[in-house]
């Protein structure tokens, strides 16, 4: 445009590359993923393998620690995190103060905030120091402090005390939960671990490189999970999928994607152009729940979505997969939750604290505003 405006202090080059598609941040060596063959692993380790043989606390050690735990290792782990899973009175008071229609993850995000105000020690700031947050015993308490607190919080938020305990109808006897379903859950909770620089994490990385402290990162890096086109995805599936209400209805819908009236929501990714390797995992698991929870009828609706999908020129040409919360959703709601999910980000934290070439995150960007001009007062407008 004519009125672009030259930045004079802009020195080397600057690439314009809308939403980082083809920017590297940071150098990380905790996930590897192969969007065109669609392959993810962590530390090295194939999901499918963690999936089946690991469980998610094993699995955020791996992250977080770059190795797999000796059995003491495990045990001291498992005994901190489980150590830390109470919240501040006040904070539960908080929890309680919202509306009774609230969105389970507004209160998380606001309550992990919160958190922030309950833990000083975690602050750089108001310690006096950067090096602070740096010392190795400081940042393990905070890591397993949002370990332990986070699903406390979560279970707060969808008004309930512990996940499946609660859930009595899914429960085999003694308010135990039925193994079939907490392995779910923790296969679950396992491929979400950790997706490398994705938008909430990305953002975890960015808010965190200003050296806040981390609750106050995981609050912001938490909303930009909340969004539709993210994490915000798998409850936007099932609102579809009810909309759409039976398979014979999916053509016309998929129709209305192709005319751009409609998005297919839990279908596209910006690294994987072939299918979601978790995508297959967590259809398989969709099964096993419900042959405990029952079959959910709305699974035929969006095993036909993916088939006439798959078959559709559209969508092939575009190379549009499903992805992690095509399935996730209706697993959650067989199982009775009004849920939504969040990633573990304290990997990222910890490896980007101690990157020594890491800096505050700051992209530029290209202006094409107006050029300089002159103010008018409001009577000598027209
Ligand atoms: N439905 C219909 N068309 C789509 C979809 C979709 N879900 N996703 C991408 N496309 C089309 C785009 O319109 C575009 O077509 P065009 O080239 O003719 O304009 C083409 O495919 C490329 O898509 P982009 O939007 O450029 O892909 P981008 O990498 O920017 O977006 C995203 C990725 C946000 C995931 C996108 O695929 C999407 O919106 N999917 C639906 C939301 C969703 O399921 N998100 C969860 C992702 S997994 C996760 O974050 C946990």
């Amino acid at each position: 445009p004519g009125s672009r405006e030259e930045d004079e202090s802009s020195k080397g080059l600057r690439i314009y590359d809308p939403a980082f598609q083809n920017t590297a941040v940071a150098q990380s060596k905790i996930t590897y993923i192969n969007g065109d063959t669609g392959v993810l692993r962590y530390r090295g380790y194939p999901i499918e393998q963690l999936a089946e043989k690991s469980t998610y606390l094993e699995v955020a050690y791996l992250l977080i620690y770059g190795e797999l735990p000796s059995k003491d290792q495990f045990m001291n782990f498992s005994h901190e995190v489980m150590h830390h899973t109470f919240v501040h009175f006040n904070v539960t008071q908080l929890m309680r103060n919202f509306n009774y229609d609230a969105h389970p993850m507004g209160l998380f995000i606001s309550g992990i905030a919160a958190m922030s105000t309950f833990h000083p020690d975690a602050n750089p700031a108001l310690a006096g120091s950067d090096l602070f947050i740096r010392d190795d015993k400081v940042r393990n308490k905070q890591i397993f402090r949002l370990l332990g607190k986070t699903p406390t919080l979560a279970a707060m938020a969808y008004r309930h005390q512990n996940f499946l305990y609660m859930l009595d109808r899914l429960s085999e006897e003694n308010y135990k939960p039925n193994p079939k379903l907490s392995k779910a859950l923790d296969v679950l909770f396992i491929l979400h671990a950790d997706h490398e620089l994705n938008c909430s994490t990305a953002a975890m990385r960015h808010i965190g490189s200003s050296l806040v402290d981390p609750y106050s990162a995981i609050s912001g890096a938490s909303a930009a999970l909340y969004g539709p086109l993210h994490g915000g995805a798998n409850e936007a599936v099932l609102r579809m999928l009810e909309e759409i209400g039976s398979a014979d209805k999916v053509p016309g819908f998929l129709e209305e994607v192709k005319q751009r009236r409609r998005k297919l929501f839990g279908f596209g990714h910006r690294v994987y152009k072939n299918y979601d390797p978790r995508a297959k995992i967590i259809r398989n698991i969709a099964y096993e729940v419900f042959d405990v929870c029952g079959r959910e009828s709305l699974i035929d609706v969006a095993v036909e979505l993916e088939k006439a999908a798959l078959e559709d020129e559209y969508f092939v040409k575009r190379k549009l997969y499903p992805n992690v919360d095509f399935y996730s959703g209706l697993i959650y709601k067989a199982m009775g939750f009004p849920t939504d999910m969040f990633p573990v980000l304290f990997a990222h934290w910890k490896e980007s604290l101690e990157d020594k070439e890491s800096k505050i995150w700051r992209p530029r960007q290209v202006y094409v505003g107006e050029s300089v001009r002159s103010y008018i007062p409001l009577e000598h407008r027209e």
